[in-house]
C-alpha cells in the first residue's frame, strides 16, 4: 500500500522529523530574549496566511513542518520572554517540555490506575508534594491536576456544593470580592446559580475583601433566609496581586460553618519563597486551594491544580460507575482519577512536574520563585524614585 495512505512516517523520516523540532526548540529556549515579545497581527492577515480547505491530498512532511516553524511560532507571543509584563506570564523549562514531549508520544491515559498505575502514582507523589508545600494534611488530603486555573476553581465550586449543600443548592449563597478572578464567577454560572445567589463583595483600599462588609452580607442573608455555603478568598488577585485576610476568612468560615476556598492560581506559588509565605499565611486553612503551576511553577501549558483537606471529598462529587469501568477499579488505594474530577480521558500531566522538580530540585524553584519577588521590589522601588524625581 502507498504509505501516503497511512498516517505514518517511515522511521527516519521521524528521526528527521524529531530532530528538526528538537533543533527548533532548543534554538527557541536560547535565542528567544532577542525576539520580541508581542505578536501582532489581523484576523485579516492571518486569514491570508492560513486560510484554506482541508487538504485531500499528502503534502511533504518537510513542507508542512517548515511553514509552521516560519509562520505559526512567530505569529505567537513569547511569553516565557523575559519582558512579557504584558499578560500573566508562563514562564516554561525545557525538562517539562520534553515531559510533555514524552506523555504525549507514549499517550498515556492518565485516567485511571489499571490503564496507568505509573501515571496515576505520580500525581499521587507530586500531588504529596504539593499538600506538604502549602500545610493541607498529609494522608487525608489530596487533589487532582486540571488543565488550568479556570478547572481547579471549577472543580472546586462543585466540590463545595456537593459537600455543603447536597443536591439543594435553591437558597446557597456564595461571596466572594470584587478582585476575585473571572473564571469563578464562570465556574459560578456553568454550576447553576442564579445571579441572585452571588454576592460580590467589595474591597477596602489594599484591594483585599472588607471582612467587615462580608460578615455584614452572611448576616443579612441568614435573616432572609438563605443559605451560606462558601466563600473564596483569592490569594493574589490578577489585577494587583493582593491577597485577602486569609486567617480572618478561615475564622468566619469556621464559625459559620462555610467551605473555605481559595483561587491561588496567580500567587499562591510565592509561598516557595520567605517573603511569600509569610503573605499567605492561613493558606493551610483552606478546604479547597487553586493552584496553577503553568503559570508561577514553571510549568508548560496546561497545568492547573486542585488540592483539597479531603481527598473523599472529590471522590464522592465525581464518582460514576458506568458498565465498562467497574471492572477496572481495582482497590480503593489505586486512585482513578476519573473519580476526583470532571475529565475522563486525560493527559499525564504529572510527568512534567515531576521531572522538572526531580532534575532542577524543589530549591531552584525557591529560588527562582524569591528572584521573581525580589525583581519585581526593585522595580517598584525604581518607579518609585522616578515617580519622587519628577
Ligand atoms: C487568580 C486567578 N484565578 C484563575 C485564573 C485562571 O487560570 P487559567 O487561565 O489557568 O484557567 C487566573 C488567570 O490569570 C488567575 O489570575
Amino acid at each position: 500500500m502507498n504509505k501516503t495512505y497511512k498516517l505514518q512516517l517511515s522511521k527516519e523520516e521521524m528521526k528527521q522529523y524529531g530532530y528538526q523540532v528538537i533543533d527548533t526548540i532548543v534554538e527557541h529556549f536560547n535565542t528567544e530574549n532577542t525576539k520580541h515579545p508581542v505578536a501582532y497581527a489581523s484576523r485579516e492577515e492571518m486569514d491570508d496566511l492560513f486560510k484554506i480547505e482541508a487538504p485531500k491530498k499528502a503534502a511533504n512532511y518537510k513542507d508542512v513542518l517548515d511553514f509552521v516553524t516560519n509562520k505559526v511560532l512567530p505569529n505567537s507571543n513569547i511569553v516565557t520572554h523575559p519582558k512579557s509584563y504584558s499578560f500573566v506570564p508562563g514562564p516554561s523549562n525545557y525538562v517539562s517540555v520534553m515531559a510533555d514531549t514524552l506523555a504525549t508520544g507514549f499517550n498515556i491515559f492518565s485516567g485511571g490506575w489499571t490503564a496507568s498505575p505509573a501515571a496515576a502514582e505520580l500525581e499521587i507523589v507530586t500531588m504529596n508534594w504539593l499538600l506538604k508545600l502549602f500545610k493541607f494534611p498529609p494522608i487525608k488530603g489530596g487533589g487532582i491536576f486540571t488543565s488550568g486555573g479556570s478547572m481547579a476553581n471549577l472543580t472546586a465550586l462543585a466540590t463545595a456544593r456537593r459537600q455543603v449543600c447536597g443536591d439543594d443548592f435553591s437558597k446557597a449563597i456564595i461571596y466572594l470580592s470584587d478582585q476575585a478572578h473571572s473564571s469563578n464567577i464562570k465556574a459560578i454560572r456553568v454550576l447553576g446559580f442564579k445571579k441572585e445567589q452571588v454576592r460580590i463583595i467589595p474591597t477596602d483600599i489594599a484591594y483585599k475583601i472588607a471582612i467587615n462588609k462580608l460578615k455584614n452580607a452572611i448576616a443579612k442573608d441568614r435573616l432572609e433566609g438563605f443559605h451560606p455555603f462558601c466563600i473564596i478568598a483569592t490569594a493574589g488577585t490578577t489585577n494587583t496581586g493582593s491577597i485577602d485576610a486569609l486567617n480572618d476568612i478561615a475564622k468566619i468560615c469556621r464559625a459559620e460553618k462555610l467551605w473555605f476556598h481559595i483561587d491561588g492560581a496567580y500567587g499562591a506559588a510565592a509561598i516557595l519563597s520567605k517573603k511569600g509565605s509569610q503573605l499567605l499565611k492561613g493558606i493551610e486553612k483552606a478546604d479547597s486551594l487553586t493552584i496553577d503551576p503553568h503559570k508561577w511553577l514553571f510549568q508548560p501549558y496546561e497545568m492547573g491544580c486542585l488540592l483539597v483537606r479531603n481527598h473523599k471529598w472529590l471522590h464522592q462529587t465525581f464518582t460514576e460507575k458506568p458498565e465498562y469501568l467497574r471492572d477496572i477499579e481495582g482497590n480503593t488505594s489505586e486512585i482513578n482519577f476519573y473519580d476526583h474530577g470532571i475529565q475522563l480521558t486525560r493527559r499525564f500531566r504529572a510527568l512534567k512536574l515531576y521531572m522538572s522538580i526531580k532534575t532542577f530540585g524543589l530549591s531552584a524553584f525557591k529560588k527562582a520563585i524569591t528572584y521573581s519577588i525580589d525583581l519585581a521590589e526593585d522595580v517598584e522601588n525604581l518607579l518609585f524614585c522616578k515617580i519622587k524625581l519628577f
